[in-house]
């Protein structure tokens, strides 16, 4: 391994700028909301070292060496240095430079990625895989982000860190915080998240806030509170999060051989997930880590779908950022319960970039996938489990061919919202549901047997069992 290092250029990235999505201003630092100071519009992170332009009589591109890169990161999986036993720092010649004594990690990323074969069969897709983001240090994709920009935050002095959040994203800065010291401050809906993610923020010491609105409201009062109060923002317009999130595709393409699939399917709330992702698939093309494009679809729930309809709407034309409509969202999914997507537009420039899809699927498909991929021995929260449902919409369509190759982003475990599953396994989740549906949750349900406590009834239900199955 340090033969293959020793003989290539020293693999470097170079320095990183803030460029507005929109108006592509380059300001020096960004304002206590992430916002563009000129158009009020999204921040990203670049790296104009990477550049492939080349003009007439400019210096040569400075050129990554993809193999080497490769290489080192194969090499950090055996060492015994914390920051490359994080699935995100592993990464970092990727990543914008943060001084390593800022550096706050759980040993976030290194995710399993599973086949799923039993769906795989029931879809008609030859090569199903899902790479699970719930086996994080807090059991969702947030951990990945958020290990960055709290460190970001930390090399920045704050006392203070804070998001709005469905659930997912506070359980995650609330347990980096508490590692770098720092205080948190949780804003989320009242009554609209699940129990297992509040009860995380509580036990890692956040100051939790349950606001009297929904996640968009949360979002709101946040905006105004980081303009009055020393307090850093740590939702997903922060462009620190999307750079850690993008590991999660970059582990992903090692784990594949550096051989992309032809379709990734992620599921779309405030669409941050997506915009990381798509930024470093086209980055990773860019430096010619991976050598095409795998198409990335973004799944919305039908009660909370305002990216869905924005797409939609365009009917057909080429896609260029219409105003989104904000809605009030309302789904099952409480982790994607969000109306009023912040990064829509940078999904936009994903889809477009990558050629991929986007969909929406009802309450009653989201249970059954869920139930489906819990019947393949992997499980997943609600919110993740309209991958699932997209891709059988997808082959359906004919967008997904049986030959091709998908991965699935299963974004939160299973146990972060056991209230959804015993429901659905119980029956107890929708008062009604059409025939051909009932049907199906029927083949899937394993609601618990109640007995009495000997052993010939216990004999009884396994030969029942044994018959049914
Ligand atoms: N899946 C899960 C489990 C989530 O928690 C979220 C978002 C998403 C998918 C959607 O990802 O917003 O990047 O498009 N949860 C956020 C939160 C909003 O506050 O925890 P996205």
């Amino acid at each position: 391994m340090s033969t293959t290092r020793s003989s290539t250029t020293p693999p470097t990235t170079g320095a990183t700028r803030l460029r507005c999505i929109a108006c592509g201003a380059t300001p020096d630092s960004a304002a206590q909301d992430f916002r563009c100071i000129a158009c009020g519009d999204l921040l990203e992170l670049f790296f104009p070292g990477w550049t492939l332009d080349q003009q007439d009589g400019a210096e040569p591109r400075h050129h990554t060496d993809a193999t080497a890169l490769k290489a080192l990161w194969l090499e950090r999986r055996t060492s015994r240095e914390e920051l490359d036993q994080s699935g995100v720092w592993r990464f970092r010649e990727l990543l914008p430079s943060i001084p390593q004594e800022h550096a706050i990690t759980l040993r976030e990323g290194n995710t399993p990625l599973y086949h799923l074969a039993r769906c795989a069969r029931a879809i008609g897709v030859e090569n199903l895989r899902a790479k699970h983001q719930g086996m994080n240090p807090t059991a969702s994709f947030k951990d990945t982000g958020m290990t960055f920009a709290a460190s970001s935050a930390h090399q920045g002095g704050f006392k203070w860190v804070a998001c709005a959040s469905t659930g997912n994203t506070s359980a995650s800065m609330a347990a980096y915080a508490a590692r770098g010291n720092m205080h948190s401050l949780v804003l989320i809906p009242d009554g609209k998240i699940s129990w297992g993610k509040l009860s995380q923020a509580l036990d890692y010491g956040a100051l939790t806030c349950q606001l009297r609105t929904d996640f968009d409201g949360c979002v709101s009062i946040l905006n105004e509170l980081v303009r009055q109060k020393p307090v850093y923002l740590l939702n997903s317009v922060n462009p620190y999060r999307i750079e850690g999130q993008k590991t999660a595709a970059i582990e992903l393409m090692e784990q594949l051989g550096w051989d992309p699939p032809d379709h990734i399917i992620v599921p779309g709330g405030n669409l941050g997930n997506s915009s990381a992702i798509g930024k470093a698939l086209v980055e990773m093309r860019k430096l010619e880590l991976i050598s095409r494009l795998p198409k990335l679809s973004i799944i919305q729930a039908e009660g909370a779908n305002p990216f869905y309809r924005c797409v939609r709407e365009l009917g057909g034309k080429k896609l260029e950022p219409k105003t989104l409509k904000p809605m009030t969202a309302d789904t099952m999914a409480t982790a994607i319960r969000i109306g009023n997507p912040a990064s829509w537009k940078k999904a936009l420039r994903v889809l477009q970039a990558t050629g991929g899809e986007v969909e929406q699927v009802s309450e009653i498909e989201i249970a059954i996938a869920k139930a489906e991929i819990g019947a393949d021995g992997i499980g997943c929260e609600p919110a993740s489990a309209v991958t699932l449902a997209g891709l059988k919409k997808l082959r359906r369509s004919g967008f997904v061919k049986s030959g091709e190759s998908v991965v699935l982003i299963l974004t939160g475990h299973q146990l972060k919202d056991p209230d959804f599953t015993i429901q659905f396994h119980r029956g107890e989740l929708f008062s009604e549901m059409p025939e051909a549906e009932t049907a199906e949750a029927k083949r899937l349900q394993r609601a618990p047997v109640v007995l009495d406590a000997n052993l010939g009834a216990v004999i009884a239900a396994l030969d029942s069992a044994e018959r049914d199955s």
